[in-house]
């Protein structure tokens, strides 16, 4: 199935492989064949602004027709989560506990693992609820294992509602009617299984792995296989970044060349089952338009 024809891309992969670049090629590729496209990096560190030479922040912005960019920052998005828990609890609540309750979910709000969760519930709105504005979205991903742990947070998240709802019924002695609580968690969970279903569709979405021909990048390559292999998320292919071009001589290049091929050989060994790209090491580093251009033909063709 063509690259292009899915509704959710992400790119992921080891540290300074090309993930923002793949990613923003196939952004530019994507909305020159005349589609409406979300660019969202959600890498704290992030570089989509760098590449595009223009600023892009928490609000989706216009980078050309057509090609929208938002980098997601995690701390305001924690503030902006822990401040619609405390506005629904609001709601919820007498004035006396409420005082209480709040005291207590500033607290949990310095835990770590909220900014995840965050960015998590900020990601599941773009990929649920955005459907019909952008015909795809393009996650440019921090290096693997954050990446792949969000991905697993659906599944984390059901459980935990569930067990949840479970206690609070069991607190709950006579029928009271509707419990608000449940009533929220249930919602909640209802909207996790929307966004793993959409995730496990591999006709809506697809993880491409970005990696060079090295020792590390290989290895980190078969994990993130088999974690998204365990969480049902289809691979659309490999694409192998920063190959040598043939015409290049010398002593060095030719020893440096050899080396690669080692792992050239091994990449197409191990991974035999995936669709494959390369993509050759440029003259200079990539930014501008011009460049994602010609980068994003070539990455379009992995199918
Ligand atoms: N094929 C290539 N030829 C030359 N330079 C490249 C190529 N691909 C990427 N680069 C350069 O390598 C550097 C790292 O690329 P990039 O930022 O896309 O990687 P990344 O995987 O997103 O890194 P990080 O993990 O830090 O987010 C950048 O300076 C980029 O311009
Ligand atoms: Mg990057």
């Amino acid at each position: 199935m063509p690259l292009l024809d899915r509704k959710i891309l992400f790119f992921g992969g080891k540290g300074g492989v090309g993930k923002t670049t793949c990613a923003s090629a196939t952004a530019v590729e994507a909305s020159r064949r005349g589609r409406r496209v979300l660019l969202v990096s959600t890498d704290p560190a992030h570089s989509t602004s760098d590449i595009f030479e223009q600023p892009l922040g928490p609000k989706e912005r216009e980078i050309e027709p057509g090609l929208f960019g938002l980098e997601i920052d995690a701390t305001f998005e924690a503030r902006r989560y822990v401040d619609q828990v405390k506005q629904q609890i609001a709601e919820l609540f007498s004035p006396a506990i409420l005082k209480e309750a709040s005291k207590q979910i500033e607290m949990a709000a310095t835990m770590p693992g909220v900014e995840e969760v965050a960015l998590f519930e900020r990601m599941s709105e773009l990929i649920v609820d955005r459907d019909d504005q952008y015909d795809l979205v393009v996650f440019d991903t921090a290096p693997t294992g954050h990446t792949l742990r969000l991905l697993q947070m659906p599944e984390m998240m059901t459980a935990w509602v569930r067990a949840l709802s479970k206690t609070r019924r069991a607190m709950l002695t006579e029928d009271p009617g509707p419990d608000p609580v449940l009533t929220a968690l249930e919602a909640r969970r209802e909207r996790l299984q929307i966004v793993r279903a959409r995730l496990m569709q591999a006709r809506v979405a697809a993880f491409v792995l970005v990696l060079i021909p090295e020792r590390l990048p290989i290895e980190e390559t078969a994990r993130a296989l088999d974690t998204l292999a365990s969480s049902d998320v289809h691979v659309a292919g490999l694409i192998v970044n920063r190959v040598l071009p043939d015409q290049l001589d010398g002593a060095f290049l030719g020893a440096r060349r050899r080396q690669e091929q080692v792992y050239l050989d091994e990449i197409e060994r191990r991974f035999a089952r995936l669709p494959r790209l390369r993509l050759a090491q440029r003259e200079s580093d990539v930014h501008g338009i011009g460049q994602l251009e010609a980068i994003g033909r070539e990455v379009s063709r992995l199918a």
